[in-house]
This record gives C-alpha cells, sequence and structure tokens, in this order.
C-alpha cells in the first residue's frame, strides 16, 4: 500500500463521529479510481470538499484530480484501515469489494450507500429478486447453477435469452446470446465464475434509464429519463429526455424513485430499464452510483447527477434534478475514440470531457462529448448526426446484436 498525503502530514483528523452537513474542507472518501469517481471528486471540489481515491491503479482517472490517495488492492484490511482513518465518510463509483471489505469500511466510517445496497447490486441475482419483490417488472429470470437447470430454464422460459453471469459484468462482458438449444452447453461453459443467471430475451422498443439522487432524510430527486444506445455492448449515444411518452418517462421515474426508496438508498442510482413493443418497462439493472447515461447533466442541468450524488452523501439539500436544455452524449471509446479528440476539442458547440487514461485500449471508455440543445427541441436522427459533427456515429451505429 501507498498513501499520499502521509498520515503525519495530514490535518487532524476527523471527529470521531461525522457530523452532517459536512462541513467545507472535510474528507469523502471514494472507493475506485475511475472516470465516475474523477467527475464525482470534481463535483465535490468545487462543494468545498476533498476527496481521496482507494483504487489498485497508480494515476487512474479520479487519483489526477483527488486530494489524497490510498493504491492499494480492495480488500487488504490494513489499506482499507488506512483509507478510512482519512475519510470522514465513505462512497463508491466501484461495486465490487468484498463483504468483508464492506464490512470493515462501515464499521469505521459512514458508509453511503450502505454496504446491503452494493450487496444486492453486485449480483444479478439479488438483484433480479429484490426488484419483483419491490414490484418492478423485469424479464423472466431464472438462476442457473449447472447444465441441467440451464435446459430447464430454457424451456420454462424459453428462447432467444440472454446467459449472464451474477458478478463483475459491465459492458456487455461475462454475457451469452442463446439462440437455439444448441448454444446452451458451449455458453455455459465459457461463462465464470458460475452461478449463471438465464433472462429472457426482451424485443425492446428501446432502452432507457433514470438517475434518481436520495438522501438521508428520503427526499428524492429524480431526472427524466434518457434514451440509450448500445455498439458492441457499450453505451455509445445517450438521448435526454428519451422520446418516449410522458405516461413512460412518468412510470421510469416512478420505478427509479421506488427502488431508492425500498433500498432506504443514500446517494444516486441508476436504473436501466427495457421499454417493450408493448410500452411496458422492465428493469434490466439497478447501479447505486452515477452512471454513464447521465453525464450530459453536467452540462446541462443547475446540479449534475455527479453533485446530487455528493450532495446526498455530504447530508447537503438535494437540488431538484431539472435541466436547462436537453443533450445528446457520446462516448469516445477505444483508440478510434480518441482519435476523434482533436476534431472534437475544435468543434464549436461540442462540449469535450476527456478522463486522463493513459492508454486507449479497445473498448475502454476515454472522455465523453455532449451537445446541448434548447429544452423540447433535441433534434431527429439526422439532426443528432449533423449535430455531433465530427464525434458523430457511423450509420451502422446501432448495434445489431442489441437487438438480437
Ligand atoms: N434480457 C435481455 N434482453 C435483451 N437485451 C438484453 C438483455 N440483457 C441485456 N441486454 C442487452 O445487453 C446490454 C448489456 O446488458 P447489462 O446491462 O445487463 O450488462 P452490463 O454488462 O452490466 O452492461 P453495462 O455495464 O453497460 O450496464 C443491455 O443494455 C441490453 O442492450
Ligand atoms: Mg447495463
Amino acid at each position: 500500500m501507498t498513501q499520499f498525503p502521509p498520515p503525519s502530514d495530514r490535518r487532524p483528523a476527523g471527529l470521531a463521529t461525522t457530523p452532517f452537513p459536512l462541513p467545507p474542507n472535510a474528507t469523502i472518501g471514494l472507493v475506485g479510481g475511475g472516470q465516475l469517481g474523477r467527475m464525482s471528486a470534481l463535483a465535490a471540489a468545487r462543494l468545498g470538499y476533498r476527496c481521496h481515491i482507494l483504487t489498485r491503479e497508480p494515476g487512474s482517472p479520479a487519483t489526477q484530480v483527488a486530494a489524497g490517495v490510498t493504491i492499494s488492492d480492495y480488500s487488504d484490511p490494513a489499506s482499507l484501515r488506512a483509507f478510512a482513518a482519512a475519510v470522514d465518510v465513505i462512497s463508491f463509483e466501484f461495486e465490487n469489494v468484498s463483504a468483508e471489505g464492506l464490512d470493515l469500511l462501515a464499521s469505521l466510517k459512514p458508509v453511503r450507500p450502505s454496504p446491503d445496497v452494493l450487496r444486492i447490486s453486485q449480483d444479478r441475482v439479488a438483484e433480479k429478486q429484490f426488484l419483483n419483490a419491490a414490484g418492478v417488472a423485469t424479464a423472466p429470470w431464472a438462476a442457473v447453477d449447472s447444465l441441467d437447470a440451464l435446459y430447464d430454464a430454457a424451456r420454462r422460459i424459453g428462447l432467444p435469452a440472454v446467459l449472464k453471469t451474477t458478478r463483475y459484468g459491465y459492458d456487455g462482458k461475462g454475457q451469452a446470446r442463446l439462440h437455439a438449444e444448441a448454444d446452451l452447453a458451449p455458453a455455459f461453459a465459457a461463462l465464470a465464475p458460475k452461478p449463471l443467471i438465464f433472462e429472457g430475451f426482451v424485443d425492446f422498443a428501446c432502452e432507457i434509464s433514470a438517475v434518481v439522487a436520495r438522501g438521508a432524510d428520503g427526499a428524492t430527486s429524480c431526472f427524466d429519463p434518457m434514451e440509450n444506445r448500445h455498439r458492441d455492448g457499450i453505451l455509445d449515444l445517450t438521448l435526454a429526455p428519451a422520446r418516449v411518452p410522458e405516461a413512460t418517462a412518468a412510470a421510469a421515474r416512478e420505478i427509479a424513485i421506488r427502488i431508492a426508496d425500498a433500498l432506504n438508498l443514500i446517494g444516486v442510482l441508476a436504473v436501466e430499464m427495457f421499454v417493450d413493443r408493448t410500452g411496458r418497462l422492465l428493469a434490466n439493472e439497478i447501479a447505486p452510483r452515477p452512471h454513464n447515461s447521465g453525464h450530459w447533466t453536467i452540462d446541462a442541468c443547475p446540479a449534475s447527477q455527479f453533485e446530487l450524488h455528493i450532495r446526498a452523501v455530504a447530508g447537503l439539500p438535494l437540488l431538484p434534478a431539472t435541466r436547462h436544455a436537453d443533450a445528446v452524449m457520446r462516448n469516445l471509446v477505444g483508440p478510434d475514440g480518441l482519435a476523434l479528440w482533436p476534431a472534437v476539442v475544435a468543434a464549436p458547440g461540442l462540449i469535450p470531457h476527456l478522463y486522463g487514461k493513459a492508454d486507449a485500449r479497445p473498448g475502454r471508455k476515454m472522455g465523453h462529448v455532449t451537445r446541448l440543445f434548447p429544452r423540447g427541441s433535441l433534434p431527429g436522427e439526422f439532426g443528432i448526426a449533423a449535430a455531433l459533427g465530427p464525434a458523430a456515429p457511423a450509420p451502422d451505429a446501432q448495434d445489431p446484436g442489441e437487438r438480437g
């Protein structure tokens, strides 16, 4: 483990109990060093807070804009203790901390959202059980821990379907599409770790997400839902607001708030949903943190998803999740996305964001670009491409794999 600033140089340790709202200059500990932590730390800095990052990777995006850093594995008890000692409250941008690690952190400092929330979102089976128990519809699903259970699920739920690992999946990794019975055994053999989850394939009209913030007092603030398009399993484009009927948007906000309430959430939560061909909403997954589909809120809203997250964690009043503009956000992914950078920074009207990653590996989110439109004037399909200029997706942008 390495830690900066070293404990001897640090300002006097905080009070034994953390006061809320956090006073200015208090330190928020963030687990995870990626772009979500970076943008959270920038929002925290504007509110007069310091962020201290726990990450495995020296130089990772969040560390570049943070006041303090602990470089360590997420499971080393001595490092978790040193991290907790350096901060007043703990939050996350990376969810896969071990249960023991979470318990240790929670025994030392307030953890927001609580470890219980992370345990649910870490595991797709726990997540689906929780959603259904909260009255939120999902695709039909079954937990699968053997090949027999997989055949049984395929018989009961039917094909096509998606088979996923229950843990550690992101950006479409750890998933296989099942079209025919012959796909079952190879997919079961290929996916690890077990158990897996079998989900009926949703023939969706579009994918949307809603981001809601919830404070310790139970107040909630939910952005209008946005429409998301994926490419190669990775979020490519977000349109805000989603072009769905107002009743659908209202139902999506209601689902997000219901889930945040049921989790007793403190922080921000994103709910990814499918809108099926009949207009029905099916929840896909939840993320108890700021979400890629909410990046546009930095530029289009008085208080972004990152600011609302920090406000909730710090115990500051939540502000309404309003926007002063409509927006289109496109991710800059991998070497191809990074290659667009010189043109993107030169294009008037494009708002550029780069995350400071050293290595532009394929599939890696390097940055994003946002374009704003006056409220109510999000353009149609061709207008979006024109407005993104050099950052416009190629005409084949809609990943056919995403629609089955
Ligand atoms: N049951 C399903 N029916 C239809 N499409 C699905 C289903 N499950 C997943 N997909 C497609 O695959 C994408 C990625 O799935 P999911 O969100 O579960 O995984 P992920 O790896 O956690 O992704 P991310 O990190 O991008 O959110 C979804 O956004 C959707 O396009
Ligand atoms: Mg997802």
